[in-house]
């Protein structure tokens, strides 16, 4: 290649930010809330974007998996510290994948001890306060750039999927269900902001990814 063409690959690397596995919420020094979410997809991701050379920025919860070649990992525990670090990334950012399973709540305050069980009664309250949905906020700002949300539900979940797709303001969002929770292959729904719809059923993660890193921005 010559040295202008080397230029132009290199202008047209997208930028990809990619957030993965669960988030944990600290209700004292050692117990949390968290979600079952094992990360996979969200690595097998990052991994097809750099292999078609993109830049990949990899938010990565607490999670046991290994960096894929080339990507850029940024390790956070809690929702809070995911959203700083994805509104960080996106800022320069073509495409943003949000497979995290983020946790919904987050105790209300930290124990800086641990919670004793001691001289308590046969129950508890742990006051919870809403977290920050991460896709909404980040997708509010995102202009033309591409934005690909995850939900993951249980029944029927198209129509609930739809109402995500349009509350969050993705461009996509990727249904699937419990089956797929820790699992090598997957069924899931591609749904678009068109009303374009596209199945894959029983798909390694792999080729899963493989497809939605060749996903084009929507047009409004
Ligand atoms: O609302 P629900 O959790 O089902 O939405 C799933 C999608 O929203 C996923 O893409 C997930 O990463 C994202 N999400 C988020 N911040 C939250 C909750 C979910 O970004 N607090």
């Amino acid at each position: 290649m010559t040295a202008r063409g080397r230029r132009g690959a290199a202008a047209r690397r997208r930028r990809v930010v990619v957030t993965a596995g669960p988030t944990r919420e600290y209700v004292d020094p050692v117990r949390y809330l968290s979600n079952e979410s094992s990360g996979r997809m969200g690595f097998e991701v990052a991994r097809a974007a750099a292999e078609r050379g993109d830049h990949v920025v990899l938010i990565a919860g607490p999670v046991e998996l290994a960096t894929p070649p080339g990507v850029t990992r940024v390790d956070v525990v809690n929702a809070r510290d995911m959203l700083r670090a994805t509104r960080e990334a996106f800022r320069t950012a073509d495409v943003l994948v949000m497979t995290a399973a983020v946790a919904d709540w987050r105790p209300r305050r930290k124990r800086r001890g641990k919670w004793r069980k001691e001289g308590g009664g046969e129950s508890a309250t742990l006051e919870l306060v809403r977290n920050p949905d991460i896709l909404a906020e980040v997708a509010r700002r995102k202009g033309d750039r591409l934005v690909i949300g995850f939900a993951l539900e249980t029944g029927d979940g198209v129509a609930r999927a739809t109402r995500k797709l349009e509350r969050k303001g993705a461009d996509y969002v990727v249904l699937n269900d419990e089956s797929a929770l820790g699992a090598d292959r997957t069924t899931v729904d591609i749904l678009g902001r068109d009303g374009s719809r596209r199945r894959l059923e029983r798909r390694t993660k792999r080729a899963v990814a493989r497809v939605l890193v060749r996903l084009k921005p929507l047009r409004a």
